[in-house]
């Protein structure tokens, strides 16, 4: 799949085909994260990758917004730790395993968590305190309808200021 084609049909997938992710997809999907760009290069990331369904059920019990979580075969915890910049860093990270995720059929959604959710998965995942939970993706090749529904984008010209920034009238 070409790259603009991905960026542009990729959207947030919460449904996913009883389908086991196999080791081989998951190789594709974790070197995607490897081959990101971080702050100094520090490559700070830590990737928990969960298949167990207990833990996947808890997760998705705790997440109040994702509560999908539980349905999905495989879910990755990313972690972060030592990072100048651990959100830029997780972000990049992270957009490049939905990409790839994407290319192979997959798809993903990105789970806020509250203070207190964060700090109950941290436990069921056993992240050091001195590492940052950002989120648990989860993972799973995604129905053939998808959710095109409700994610309309802003124009270029909506977004785009030239030369200085303008205020709209
Ligand atoms: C930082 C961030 C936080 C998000 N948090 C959640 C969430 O907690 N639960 C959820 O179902 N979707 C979440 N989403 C998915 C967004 O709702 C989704 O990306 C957006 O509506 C655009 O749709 P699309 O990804 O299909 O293009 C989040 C996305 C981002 C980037």
């Amino acid at each position: 799949m070409d790259i603009e084609q991905c960026i542009k049909q990729r959207r947030t997938i919460r449904k996913f085909k009883n389908l086991d992710v196999r080791e081989k997809i998951l190789s594709k999907i974790l070197n995607a994260a490897r081959w990101s760009p971080s702050s100094r290069n520090q490559q700070p990331w830590n990737l928990i990758t969960v298949r167990n369904r207990q833990t996947l059920k808890k997760i998705g019990e705790t997440a109040s917004s994702g509560s999908f979580i539980s349905q999905a075969p495989l879910a990755i915890g990313i972690v972060m730790k030592n990072a100048d910049q651990p959100l830029m860093d997780a972000g990049r990270m992270l957009q490049q395993m939905e990409l790839m995720a994407w290319s192979l059929g997959l798809g993903t959604c990105y789970v806020t968590f509250s203070p207190s959710e964060r700090e109950k998965i941290s436990e069921i995942l056993r992240v050091p305190s001195d590492a940052d939970l950002i989120t648990v993706l989860p993972f799973g090749y995604r129905m053939d309808s998808l959710e095109r529904k409700g994610t309309p984008r802003k124009k270029v010209s909506e977004i785009r200021h030239e030369e200085f920034f303008t205020l709209e009238d």
